[in-house]
Formats: structure tokens, sequence, C-alpha cells
């Protein structure tokens, strides 16, 4: 029997990719496995009020309200995310539905809210279909929320649970999955517990082309096959890497990555850019650093132009204070944001 009317709330987080998905297939299938850590600090907070209609109605109906304000921009967004799910969640057309969403980051710092926003909408329905249903269980809860934010935003199916989560068809993981995300089950060596990334706002504008698009350039692109065949090659790395803790070997691979990443988007036909003159400055400044001092820290970069610093608690305030220092300046305004590993989206 359908709730006549209740509101939910969640908060989940960002997430950052260290094997990058770029790529993908039908239904939101990646191309390749991904494996990201969990951010804490930047969140989407999404409140959804449900009162269910006399009778069901043809079309989803909803308001959409951003930071308090009514948004209809977002709204073809929310509307292409409810035909591909409503298959899998069948009260879709029986409710009207208030969403009020609200970010920790500034709107429009060039950091993306679609995998945080989509995590935390698609827990909301979730939290519904548990009053429904009430047997479900924690496993299935978090399993299809990952799995219906995936159909909204791919990376999103990585933003439901912490610290690290694998997405995508993998060998040497057998529960792992091109539907949603599943945490990472292996050991992970203290120098990855509570690492940290501190996200450098180069450039807050609008990208000028979308991830829809550049996935959608990784058909026919030259390099594609050769690339796909490096995502698997680097996750056994990085498996190594995390249970051992070697931060030489992980730097290696996360560099690499973001750079592949970019690379293939300066390969597509058409070819595009989003990197700045101030994300190369601070991949040098970084390198140099790292020679001069030997301090485990990198970068990584999502498809855009802002730079993730990433490095272990143990260095913190050695990183901190180069970063301030050295790299502060090339950010837009002085902008950027504390970031580090956290645990995962939570009830509120
Ligand atoms: O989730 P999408 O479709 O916006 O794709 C994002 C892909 C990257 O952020 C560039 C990489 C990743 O794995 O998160």
């Amino acid at each position: 029997k359908l709730p006549l009317e209740g509101k939910v709330s969640w908060k989940a987080p960002s997430n950052i990719a260290l094997v990058k998905y770029w790529g993908k297939k039908e239904n939101q299938i990646p191309a390749n496995p991904s494996i990201s850590f969990t951010l804490d600090a930047c969140t989407t907070r999404t409140t959804l009020s449900y009162s269910k209609l006399n009778r069901a109605s043809d079309n989803f109906s909803f308001d959409l309200f951003f930071e308090g304000k009514k948004k209809e921009d977002f709204k073809p967004k929310i509307n292409t995310f409810f035909q591909r799910i409503e298959k899998y969640i069948p009260f879709l057309k029986s409710y009207h539905f208030k969403i009020e969403t609200s970010n920790s980051f500034p709107h429009s710092s060039g950091i993306a809210s679609s995998a945080s926003g989509m995590a935390a909408l698609a827990l909301c329905l979730m939290s519904i279909e548990k009053q429904i249903n009430p047997q479900i269980k924690n496993t299935y809860f978090n399993q299809k929320a990952s799995f219906l934010a995936r159909l909204g935003s791919g990376s999103a199916c990585r933003s439901i649970e912490g610290n690290l989560i694998q997405w995508g068809d993998y060998k040497a993981i057998p529960e792992s999955s091109n539907l949603f995300g599943v945490k990472y089950p292996f050991e992970v060596h203290p120098n990855f517990k509570n690492f940290h990334d501190t996200i450098l706002l180069v450039h807050k504008g609008q990208k000028t082309v979308s991830s829809t698009v550049g996935h959608e350039l990784m058909h026919n692109h030259p390099f594609a096959q050769e690339r796909f065949k490096q995502a698997h090659t680097n996750l056994d790395t990085l498996k190594e890497v995390i249970s051992s803790g070697d931060l030489e070997k992980f730097i290696e691979v996360v560099e690499s990555e973001a750079l592949t990443l970019h690379a293939m988007m300066m390969t597509s036909l058409p070819y595009f850019l989003l990197m700045k003159p101030n994300t190369l400055e601070i991949i040098n400044r970084i390198w140099s650093f790292r020679q001069a001092t030997k301090t485990p820290i990198c970068f990584t970069l999502d498809a855009g132009a802002n730079v993730h610093i990433l490095y272990p608690e143990k260095v913190k305030e050695k990183a901190i204070q180069f970063i301030q220092d050295e790299l502060v300046a090339y950010c837009e305004n002085g902008h950027y944001i504390c970031d580090r590993i956290g645990n995962g989206a939570k009830k509120i």
C-alpha cells in the first residue's frame, strides 16, 4: 500500500575517480571499470516531499528547488532520469514530488554536482520504496540506490557508500558489476585511510564540452580500445598498491589516469581541451615540489580545469603549506576546498 504523503532527506557526497570512467555503452554501461575515493565535504542535500495523486498522472509531476529557488532549467535532466528509472520505481507517476536540493560547495564552482545530486535523489526514492516494502535489506537498498543513481549520471553510482568504490566488471572483484558500484572488498593499507583531496578551483565557469558529449566521442576514438585495456591494467596495479601502501606507484597510476583522460579529449574528433593554463602551472609546481622534497603528493583531474591534490594524512601539514604558498595563486579568486576520503551518504 502506498503512503499518502511524507518527506525524506539524504546527504550524498561527491567522489573522485582514481581510475577514470570515460566512454560508455547503452544504458549507462561503462566501457571500462573505474575506482574512486568517496569524498566527505563536497555533498548535496536533498529533501524529497511526496504526496499521492488521486490517480496516476501521464507525466512525471514534480517541482524542483535549488538552494531555495524554483529551478525550471534543471527539470529536463530530472525528467530524463525519471524516464530511465520508471520501470524500476513503479510508484513514480503516483505522486507529486517536491525536490529541494542544495550543495555544500559553491554553485558553478566547476565541481560537478551530478554525482552527489543524483545519488541523493536516488537514495530518497529508495527510502520511499523502503516505506512501501520495509523488508528490504541494507545491501539491496544501497545496491539499488547505486543502480538508480547510475542511470542519472554514471559516476553517481560511486557516491552511495564510502570509502573506496569499484564500478564496472573487473575480473579481480567477482562481485563487481557494470550496473552499480560496490565497496572495494580488499584490504586497504593505512596510507590510504584518511587520505586528503584539496580541490583547487582553477576555473569556475561552465565547461565547454559536457561529459555526455565526451563519453560519446569515445565511440570510434582511435585509441579507445587501448585505453579501455589500460584501465584494467591500472586497476590491477592499484590493487597491489592499495594493499602494500606503495605511494610512489599510486602517484604514477593516478597521475597517468588523469592525463590519459585529458589525452582522450584532445585526441577525439572533434578534439577539445578542458585544462586551462593554470591547470598546467599547478601540475608543474606539484612535480617540482615532489622532486625537491620527496613528499608523496599528486594530482588528479575530473572532466574540467580544476585540480584535485591528493596526499596522505602523514604529510598533511607540509602539503597544506605548499598549497597555500605556491598553488592558491593559480585558483580563481584564491578559492579551494579541503576535502578528504569519506564514509558515504547519510540519511538526515
Ligand atoms: O558521470 P559522468 O557521466 O559525468 O562522467 C564523469 C566521468 C569522469 O568524472 C571524468 C571520470 C570518473 O570516473 O568520474
